[in-house]
């Protein structure tokens, strides 16, 4: 099925292509900008102590994340098949070994690890809209909202119920397919979303307390850095760019031709740290504000925001909006998750959408509650990084998400030959040595040394 190629150009996708360029930096921002900005962002920020972290964030964004993004899409884009397939193929074909499959293997396994999490905490969001509809946070105090917060989370039974309509809902959109289901959940969501930041950080503005956010943010401590630190910054990179794992490779396999990676990827990129940058904006100044602690961990944005939005004229109304606003947001990343594993078990096992989506949104469901339950039968079940949520945060987005995109950066930048990629990056000019220079150098020895320094 593999062997005969011909010139990838005229390779084409199983699953059709996106309408336009305008489609594809979409949905590929749609699955960028998700929690990893809004809710994962902010929490581990605080934890890890605001500036020193920020700043190491953002190197590894741009000189390991911009890499790692054009590397997918233009592996992507050249193999047109699920990434298992595509590494498989162009394994053989740049004359190396059909074990680069295993790159592919690794990011679908990573990719059901990361949604068996994501689809609870994305659950939560669900839940806000209805709770901010129903006027809970109007005036309420920061104690309030704390007991609401812990109450929700402690009952098993609340969590797992959002956590099953959210898969429900995501399993139904990747079963419609590439052009239907994913493109016009996007098309609204990122500015909408954006504009409501904007309301929110003009709020945080005003609390009086916007100074004290943007130091904790952007003052550097370099003695708060520890090397595990360093490792969430980098996880927190990949996360928050949706690489590593294969699912913006996935999303340029339905590529166009000639649409530049580099425009692409600058334009996503951009975006999502924005969005990143605008969320801790907003909400770090709330936290001081409210005398709240920076680490106070995942439910960072569920106690700040609610608190914020009951104070604000009209806060029913933008407080429901804006959780609307985060489930989208959350969906449409849930939706690039499941791509590689459903991509693959139509190509491999000639099913159709549907059921592939079924399949594996069971599976993911079921996983689900071992983190359903981390927040309360399990709270005190802990091991390595701590709750099975933690550990299964830890593994996919400090392990292997960085070790993935090393893969794929080493397999871009050293195994394809330099008329390969300079073929789908389209030039040979500055971008196209300085992407080349970042993948054979900075980005490997970069993840490698992260790694090293903070596991061993
Ligand atoms: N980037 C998403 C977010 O910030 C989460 C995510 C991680 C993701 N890896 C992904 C989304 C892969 C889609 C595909 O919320």
């Amino acid at each position: 099925m593999l062997s005969s190629q011909g010139d990838s150009a005229k390779r084409k996708s199983l699953h059709g292509h996106w309408s336009s360029r305008m489609a594809f930096v979409l949905a590929v921002t749609g699955s960028a900008v998700g929690l990893g900005n809004i809710w994962k962002f902010p929490y581990i920020a605080g934890q890890n102590g605001g500036g020193a972290f920020v700043l190491v964030y953002l190197v590894c964004v741009i000189v390991i994340g911009m890499p790692v993004m054009m590397s997918e899409i233009l592996i992507g884009r050249r193999g047109r098949r699920n990434p298992i397939a595509t590494m498989e193929l162009l394994g053989k074909e740049e004359g190396s070994s059909a074990n680069w499959r295993w790159v592919g293997i690794m990011g679908v396994f990573a990719g059901i690890l990361i949604l068996s999490y994501y689809s609870v905490i994305a659950g939560w969001t669900l839940a806000y809209v209805v709770k901010s509809v129903s006027g809970v946070f109007a005036g309420a105090s920061a104690a309030a909202v704390g007991t609401e917060f812990d109450n929700f989370v402690g009952d098993w039974r609340l969590i797992g119920l959002s956590h099953t309509i959210f898969m429900a809902l995501t399993i139904f959109v990747v079963a419609r397919g590439v052009e239907r289901g994913l493109e016009q959940a996007v098309r609204f969501m990122v500015p909408a979303l954006l504009v409501l930041m904007l309301v929110l950080l003009g709020y945080s503005i005003n609390s009086g307390y916007f100074g004290e956010g943007v130091a904790f943010m952007f003052t550097p401590d370099f003695t708060k850095l520890t090397w595990n630190s360093v490792l969430a910054a980098l996880g927190q990179a990949f996360f928050t760019l949706s690489i590593g794992m294969g699912a913006v490779m996935a999303y340029g396999a339905y590529l166009p031709e000639e649409t530049s990676i580099t425009g692409a990827s600058v334009a996503v990129v951009g975006a999502d740290t924005a969005i990143a940058i605008l969320a801790g904006l907003a909400i770090f100044p709330l936290v001081f504000a409210n005398n709240l602690d920076p680490a106070d961990g995942p439910g960072l944005v569920f106690f700040t925001l609610p608190l914020a939005f009951g104070q604000m004229a009209g806060g029913v109304f933008f407080s429901t909006v804006f959780f609307v606003l985060l489930a989208f947001a959350a969906w449409t990343s849930a939706i690039g998750l499941m791509e590689p594993a459903v991509a693959w078990i139509v190509e491999r096992f000639n099913r159709t959408r549907a059921q592939a989506a079924v399949m594996t949104g069971l599976l993911i469901w079921f996983l689900g509650f071992g983190s359903v339950l981390s927040f309360n039968v399990l709270a005190e079940f802990k091991f390595l990084a701590g709750t099975i949520f933690d550990n299964v945060d830890y593994l996919t987005s400090n392990i292997f998400l960085p070790l993935g995109g090393l893969l794929i950066v080493v397999f871009a930048g050293w195994v394809m030959c330099r008329n390969s990629t300079s073929d789908e990056l389209g030039s040979s000019g500055t971008w196209y040595r300085a992407w080349r220079f970042l993948a054979r150098f900075v980005a490997p020895i970069g993840i490698l040394f992260v790694l090293a320094s903070a596991i061993l």
